[in-house]
């Protein structure tokens, strides 16, 4: 600058001339290592191996795109995109960011695409994607391994969401709901649990591709007997249990008390594999001791009428021996009467 200003004063024509050329390529002012492009407004700082930022308020005003992939930024300052309200494009894939801070995209109130790819986010804050603009957004090979509720509500504009390659177990429902313009869903290369946690996701996700939406393959990682499964692909009925399981939650039974310890104490992965074995377990159980009463009752009848039976069979026997005992005397008595009313009959006649 002093240099130019003290050519300013001894050679006027160069000062006339700086002065022109600031006028005519006003795209001159480009913050350090990055290229601008004066045409289509990017401003590329990719591949520059940058651990920090490049002085921002050199951006050219109006600047479209900021292409910040494939260098080394570990973190980043929450005002680091202060008043970049006309970007519409930030590529950030390829880099180490582990926790972005909430209001870091804040006043990018015109952003559209917004590419993490490749980073090392574990947390999604809450606050971080309260950009009503965007309609793209690049989540994928990362660590995430919740999506809290709330944290999507303001994406009513998202169309484009990848999630895939990260370290999702499940997703809620909720979380999903506030994208009503959705139109593709990445989830691939997650370690997915199907579940009762997955069910209601499950049918968030029929009621998205019931509208024309797209989803990429969901591979269940656990249960067992689903692993490799595309969820997609698994009938609703195979989640009839859950309300089962509901059901004896809310009635409060010591069983499932004693179930769900053992799941916890026994890490995700073993809680998960429970919960997809007891799915069988208490209808059996409750089939089983179901048989032993109805075939108790039943051998009880049956027994009852055998005893009976064998009574009434051992006095009917008795009876029976007794009357053959006295029946000889008594039929010939009746007989002699029998004959004597008959010869009285005939002697009368
Ligand atoms: C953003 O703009 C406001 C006013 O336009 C200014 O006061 C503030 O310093 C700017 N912030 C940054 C980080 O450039
Ligand atoms: C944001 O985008 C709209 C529509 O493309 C444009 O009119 C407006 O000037 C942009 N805002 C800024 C700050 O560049
Ligand atoms: C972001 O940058 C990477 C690396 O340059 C590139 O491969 C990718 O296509 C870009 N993403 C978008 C959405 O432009
Ligand atoms: C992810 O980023 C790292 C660091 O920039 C790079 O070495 C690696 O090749 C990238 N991986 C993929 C799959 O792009």
């Amino acid at each position: 600058m002093s240099l130019s200003m003290s050519l300013c004063f001894f050679f006027p024509v160069f000062c006339v001339l700086s002065l022109l050329a600031m006028l005519l390529f006003p795209a001159s002012l480009c913050p350090p290592p990055c290229f601008c492009s004066s045409d289509t407004l990017v401003v590329d700082c990719g591949e520059r191996g940058l651990s920090s930022l490049p002085p921002m308020h050199l951006l050219p005003p109006g600047s479209r795109s900021l292409l910040l992939a494939n260098n080394k930024f570990a973190s980043l300052g929450a005002s680091s995109f202060a008043n970049l309200s006309s970007l519409e494009e930030l590529n950030l894939s390829n880099n180490y960011l582990d926790n972005l801070p909430a209001g870091l995209f804040r006043d990018m109130s015109n952003l559209t695409r917004l590419t993490l790819h490749n980073n090392s986010l574990t947390v999604m804050d809450r606050e971080l994607f309260q950009v009503g603009s965007l309609q793209s957004l690049d989540l994928s090979l990362n660590g995430l391994s919740t999506i809290p509720i709330g944290s999507m509500d303001e994406l009513q504009h998202l169309r484009w969401l990848s999630l895939a390659g990260n370290r999702l177990h499940g997703l809620e429902r909720a979380a999903f709901e506030p994208l009503v313009n959705l139109q593709h869903l990445e989830l691939g290369q997650n370690p997915w649990e199907c579940d009762c946690n997955l069910r209601d996701f499950k049918h968030w996700m029929e009621w998205l591709l019931y509208r024309g939406g797209k989803v990429d393959a969901l591979e269940c990682t656990l249960p067992k007997d689903l692993r490799g499964r595309d969820i997609r692909g698994v009938p609703v009925e195979m989640f009839n249990y859950c309300l089962q399981l509901e059901d004896e939650n809310g009635g409060g039974g010591g069983g499932d008390g004693a179930r769900s310890g053992q799941g916890g104490g026994g890490g995700g992965g073993e809680a998960s594999s429970d919960c997809s074995r007891a799915r069988y377990r208490p209808v059996s159980v409750r089939r089983a001791i179901g048989t032993v009463v109805i075939a108790g009752v039943v051998c009880g009848i049956v027994c009852i009428m055998m005893v009976a039976a064998a009574a009434y069979g051992c006095i009917y026997a008795s009876l029976m021996a007794k009357y053959q005992r006295e029946q000889p005397l008594m039929g010939d008595g009746e007989a002699d009467g029998e004959d004597r009313e008959d010869k009285q009959i005939s002697s009368v006649a």
